[in-house]
């Protein structure tokens, strides 16, 4: 069901944890299913995405997708972030079973959502990026959770 790259990124996920003062920090919610990821860019002065972290709450296809996700940001420039859509992902990772393909959605929206955060912070545009629908602000997850 699963190819070898998705079983490899999601029994060794690369680049799980979070950066502190990073430039940008994005979280977005899977409609579909609840599932919550979270990612941090550190991006230098020339806009190059220096490090990459993330955290996911949520299936093995969420993983493996945001594990995929920050190795095709990472040395990128953010305008280079911008083509990694989670076709992209999915092609890297050999493909997903047609009722995963809306979890590769999420490492996408996650990476727009801290580009977005980064290019508030700075007061910048980036082209091609519209503010994030889902994004969640720090603290709304738990206080969901309540309910
Ligand atoms: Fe929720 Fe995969 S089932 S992200």
């Amino acid at each position: 069901m699963y190819s070898e790259k998705v079983m490899d990124h999601f029994e060794h996920p690369r680049n799980v944890g979070e950066i502190e003062n990073a430039s940008g920090v994005g979280t977005v919610g899977n409609a579909k299913c609840g599932d919550i990821m979270r990612i941090y860019l550190d991006i230098d002065d020339d806009g190059i995405i220096r490090d990459v972290k993330f955290k996911t709450f949520g299936c093995g296809a969420a993983v493996a997708t945001s594990s995929m996700a920050t190795e095709l940001v990472k040395g990128k420039s953010v305008r280079e972030a911008m083509e990694v859509t989670n076709k992209a992902v999915m092609e890297a990772l050999d493909g997903l079973p047609p009722v995963k393909v809306h979890c590769s959605l999420l490492a996408e929206e996650a990476i727009h959502a801290a580009l977005w955060d980064y290019a508030q912070k700075n007061g910048i545009t980036i082209d091609g990026l519209d503010k994030p629908k889902s994004d969640i602000h720090e603290g709304e997850e738990e206080a969901e959770e309540e309910y």
